[in-house]
């Protein structure tokens, strides 16, 4: 168990690079850092399907720590999963190892949508509620929660699991656009109130995966996915939280994504950071290493590091992280190298 509040300082780089404010250091945190890639997490697994570990509080309260112990991160991630919260609306989930999340009655028309329930989040989704209560006890740095964006949920829902090539969801976008409104409206409104009860029950930064939004067009994501993160975003605002928008593959349209209203831009690996922070005003950018780079010698990592760190010497605020999640392969040591330099280079 980490530090209790109380022993220790909160720890808030984060958090004030997240409000673009200056920070002594670069603060870092690493999407997935709590998974299979540490012996740690495997152990906790080994005793409990995933979802059996997703719903009970004590675990993911253990979980979501090991990674701020072991690598020494200036923020925690929520361990949950973002398909949580579809499977409340009441469409069964399974996980199945090697092949991930199956959603086996995946949404095909109106009347498959018509009996998904809004989830009430105090009564359908208290076990997370209950994590992040219990988190805040424990931790001295900030705690970030999360939710999917409404067109990566959608994906899962209409392919009933993980896709490449996304048949079916740009099928219903193209030949019942209506459909495909309706349910994104409905995961919308969803997300909404998930997100303000985590805010409530105690998150201080809320991060929007948007892991899909790359397979889109522009002018498709302008109308099929980008109004409603602007929703989501516009109805956050009075909780004070900033909030974290990740569009993954979505270096093609940065500018659509800063006018989701983010306070923080979340970057994969495929632009550079300075390009980035050129084409955007004032609003704090996160990223952006490669996450197979953890895969380089020590010294050639530590070089690629200092030119993320230089390159983003002009944006309104930078937060280190992966370009997308750590593999699960990654040995642990070489994360915890990562974030080793990234407080070294950056004046820690
Ligand atoms: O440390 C953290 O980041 C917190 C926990 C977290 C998980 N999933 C745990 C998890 C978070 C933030 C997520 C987000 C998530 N889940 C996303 C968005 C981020 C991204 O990577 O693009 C997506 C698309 C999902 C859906 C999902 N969950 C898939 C496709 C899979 C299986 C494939 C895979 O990568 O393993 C999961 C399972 C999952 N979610 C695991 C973990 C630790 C592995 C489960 C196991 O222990 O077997």
């Amino acid at each position: 168990m980490g530090p209790k509040l109380w022993e220790t300082p909160m720890n808030d780089t984060f958090l004030k690079a997240c409000r673009s404010e200056k920070t002594d250091y670069t603060p870092i945190w690493i999407m997935r850092q709590a998974g299979r890639y540490l012996p740690e997490y495997q152990k906790v697994r080994g005793n409990v399907t995933f979802l059996e570990l997703c719903k009970t509080p004590e675990l993911c309260v253990e979980v979501t720590l090991q990674p701020i112990d072991i690598l020494g991160v200036d923020a925690a991630i929520l361990f949950s999963d973002i398909l949580i919260p579809l499977e409340a609306m009441g469409t069964p989930l399974e996980f199945h190892e090697g092949r991930g999340p199956v959603f086996p009655e995946p949404i095909k028309n109106q009347a498959d949508l018509d009996k998904l329930i809004i989830p009430d989040p105090d009564e359908h989704l208290g076990f997370v509620m209950e994590t992040i209560r219990l988190l805040r006890k424990e931790l001295n740095v900030p705690l970030i929660g999360f939710s999917g964006a409404p067109f990566t949920c959608a994906t899962y829902l209409i392919e009933g699991g993980s896709s490449k090539v996304f048949w079916e969801t740009k099928k219903m976008m193209f030949t019942a656009p209506d459909l495909f409104h309706n349910m994104m409206r409905k995961i919308t409104d969803c997300t909404i109130l998930y997100l303000k009860a985590q805010a409530k029950a105690g998150a201080q930064a809320l991060q929007i995966f948007d892991s899909w939004a790359g397979v889109l067009a522009p002018c498709d994501f302008k109308i099929f996915a980008l109004p409603y993160v602007q929703e989501i975003i516009r109805e956050l605002q009075d909780t004070g939280v900033p909030i974290i928008y990740f569009a993954n593959n979505g270096a093609t349209f940065l500018e659509m994504s800063e006018s989701s209203g983010a306070d923080v831009l979340g970057l994969d690996w495929r632009i550079n950071i300075g390009d980035a922070a050129k084409r955007v005003g004032k609003v704090a950018l996160q990223g952006n290493l490669d996450p197979f780079s953890l895969l380089l010698p020590k010294d050639q990592l530590k070089t690629r590091i200092g030119n993320i760190i230089e390159d983003a010497r002009n944006t309104h605020g930078h937060i280190f992280n992966l370009g997308h999640g750590i593999h699960q392969f990654t040995p642990p040591e070489q994360a915890i190298a990562a974030v080793e330099y990234v407080h070294e280079l950056s004046g820690k």
